[in-house]
């Protein structure tokens, strides 16, 4: 393809297996993430393996360094054209547990993180008229989900948002989709289990947890030319789970 794309939450699961999609496609990809090394390290894993990428590390909640890495990923790789904001945070809390300095901490990383960087990175999508949003939501958000009220509160802020932009920019060159995963076996995932906070074992219809790659390849197909005339759309990814209830 051979465009320029920022993954936020690239360094880990989902958000690296969209990395590495996106450039063995040929696009050049910025790594943004919170964990420093890690964002690193990812971008010289791409590079070693023949492609282009720039490690960026940035806290998506944080306005300014949004700012300043979007900057540098224009400077450094060309004019961003591909956003797929994958960083996110979830949180297992009883309502009533929730205190309302966790329930902002959420949606700050996984909404108002999502705003941050697309308002920073719609600038150059314009000027180039030609653009594609993708921000990661989830299945939980269909449902609902016992204790994770601030969690699906903010992934279905991050759908609203996405059907907004969709419409905004529909007649400048620029999609807006979100991919809804269902359970997907990344760390996050795993610490989710690990803590007891869904069953052990839980299966979807067809049999087996998502993969990282089943997303990336929904995404990869989203960002490309032929997904031109797809817009405002939430993408259910989940083996056939309708409901997040457990
Ligand atoms: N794994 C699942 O089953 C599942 C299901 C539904 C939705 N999702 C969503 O998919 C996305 C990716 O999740 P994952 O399972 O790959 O998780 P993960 O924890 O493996 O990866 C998330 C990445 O986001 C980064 N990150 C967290 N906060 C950040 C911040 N403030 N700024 C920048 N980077 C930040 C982390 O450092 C990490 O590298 C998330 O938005 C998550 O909510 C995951």
């Amino acid at each position: 393809m051979g465009r320029v794309a920022i993954v936020t939450g690239g360094a880990s699961g989902i958000g690296q297996a969209i990395v590495r999609k996106l450039a063995q496609a040929g696009n050049a990809v910025a790594v943004l993430d919170l964990d420093a090394d890690a964002a690193l390290a990812e971008a010289k894993e791409v590079e070693a393996a023949g492609g282009t990428a720039l490690g960026l590390p940035a806290d998506v909640a944080d306005r300014e360094a949004v700012d300043a890495a979007v900057s540098r990923v224009a400077a450094e790789l060309g004019r961003p054209t591909i956003v797929v904001n994958s960083a996110g945070m979830s949180l297992h809390r009883s309502f009533l547990e929730l205190t309302t300095e966790m329930f902002e901490k959420i949606v700050r990383i996984n909404l108002s993180g999502t705003f941050n960087v697309c308002h920073a990175s719609l600038p150059h999508l314009l000027e180039e008229g030609w653009g594609r949003i993708i921000n990661i939501s989830s299945s939980s958000v269909h449902s609902g989900v016992p204790r994770m009220s601030s969690y699906v509160a903010a992934k279905a802020g991050v759908v609203g948002l996405t059907k907004t932009l969709s419409l905004e920019f529909a007649d400048r060159g620029v999609t807006a989709n979100a991919v809804a995963p269902g359970s997907v076996d990344t760390p996050m995932l795993r610490r989710t289990i690990g803590a007891g906070d869904i069953p052990q074992g839980f299966l979807p219809p067809v049999g087996r947890l998502g993969v990282p790659d089943d997303m990336a390849n929904a995404v990869a197909f989203l960002a490309s030319d032929e997904a031109g005339y797809i817009t405002g759309q939430h993408w259910s990814i989940n083996g056939g789970r309708s409901t997040s209830s457990w």
